[in-house]
């Protein structure tokens, strides 16, 4: 029922376990396929030149404000973190892929980050010969040094890796305000997929110390309020781009996981709900995913997927009060009473 095709890979859920700490390891891809992913995307691995982001402080995540908010199962949480990237050498990256590869049953995406545009294309190249069945191009991390868009350098990335390698390349891109016009530019310079979006950078402070907190410098910050936004950019995305969207960031149910259908993405990618509330978030999801499909009668995601898109009301055409405008001194200010 949850089967969903994209870019050619057929995945048992939409639900997918997004790059990051919950893939950095063999086992815990075999976590992911039994709790009933779709796929994995591995953590990101850095080119030679970025050996330094293999190595990460200690320690690495906070939950913001934890103590305010009902520990447990949370519905409500802010991930700070500073982790960068796979940290073994490529050579352990590869041979990973390759392990994964001979044990899981479930696609294995690669996940990719460099600046040269020939130290892109040779990664993907060796991802593709490791055996994975796609790839993700990490353009957007909040850790990246210099600009998170999707600009020139990006470009050129892409065009280098779709010339090189055979399976489908997916562009992971920043949010922000032009969201859109990266993942033109992505689809454009040949991305099989974008995946909107990675996570913001932000910074907190301590009072008493008056220094940033952890590592003292930027952090990626995420949580269930992201969704609002990440929606926003794939309803846009999907109005304008022809590729599929892998959704991300924010999606902590099964109704989440549906939303981001309706606003228009084929497939989405989920870590902060895995990393708070375990591993039996993905089955937790594709329950709450079946059960709505039953309800609604719905056999196949793709027939509701950006159908709320569909649906979306025109500025022009909203609905507004049309009465007589407000008069001001009708306001009368009415002190209390005693
Ligand atoms: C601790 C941590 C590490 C991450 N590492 C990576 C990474 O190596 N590569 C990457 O593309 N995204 C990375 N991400 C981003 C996630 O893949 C995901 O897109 C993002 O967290 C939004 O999804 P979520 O709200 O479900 O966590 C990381 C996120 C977190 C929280």
């Amino acid at each position: 029922m949850l089967t969903t095709l994209f870019l050619g890979m057929e995945l048992r859920s939409p639900v997918i376990v997004a790059s990051g700490p919950a893939s950095h390891d063999v086992n815990q891809i075999s976590l992911a396929e039994r709790h009933g992913a779709g796929a994995v995307v591995l953590k990101t691995a850095c080119s030679d030149k970025y050996q330094h982001m293999r190595f990460w402080p200690r320690p690495r995540y906070k939950l913001l404000d934890w103590d305010k908010q009902i520990a447990g199962r949370s519905k409500q949480f802010s991930l700070y973190s500073y982790e960068q990237g796979y940290s073994g050498s490529l050579e352990d990256y590869w041979e990973f892929i390759r392990v994964c590869k001979r044990h899981a049953g479930i696609p294995i995406v690669g996940s990719i980050f460099a600046d040269e545009a020939g130290d892109w294309a040779a990664m993907a190249a060796e991802v593709e010969m490791a055996g994975a069945d796609a790839i993700e191009l990490d353009i957007s991390s909040p850790h990246r040094p210099g600009s998170l868009e999707f600009d020139t350098t990006s470009v050129a990335a892409m065009r280098a890796v779709v010339g090189r390698v055979h399976i489908p390349v997916l562009a992971k891109l920043a949010p922000g305000t032009n969201v859109l016009k990266q993942a033109e530019a992505a689809e454009q310079a040949g991305a099989h997929a974008v995946t909107l979006c990675n996570r913001l950078q932000g910074i907190d402070v301590d009072i008493e110390s008056q220094r940033p907190i952890l590592h003292g410098y930027y952090a990626g910050i995420g949580g269930p309020w992201a969704k609002y936004y990440t929606m926003r950019h794939i309803a846009e995305a999907y109005r304008t781009v022809h590729i599929p969207i892998s959704g991300t960031g924010g999606a902590i149910t099964g109704e989440d996981v549906v939303k981001y259908i309706l606003v228009g993405a084929s497939t989405v990618q989920v870590l902060s709900a895995i990393l708070i509330n375990g591993w039996e978030t993905i089955a937790r999801m594709n329950e709450e995913i079946t059960g709505y499909m039953q309800r609604k009668g719905v056999d196949r995601l793709e027939s509701i997927r950006g159908q709320a898109v569909a649906s979306m009301t025109p500025p022009d055409n909203i609905v507004r009060w049309s009465g007589e405008p407000l008069d001001g001194t009708r306001n009368i200010w009415k002190e209390p009473g005693p």
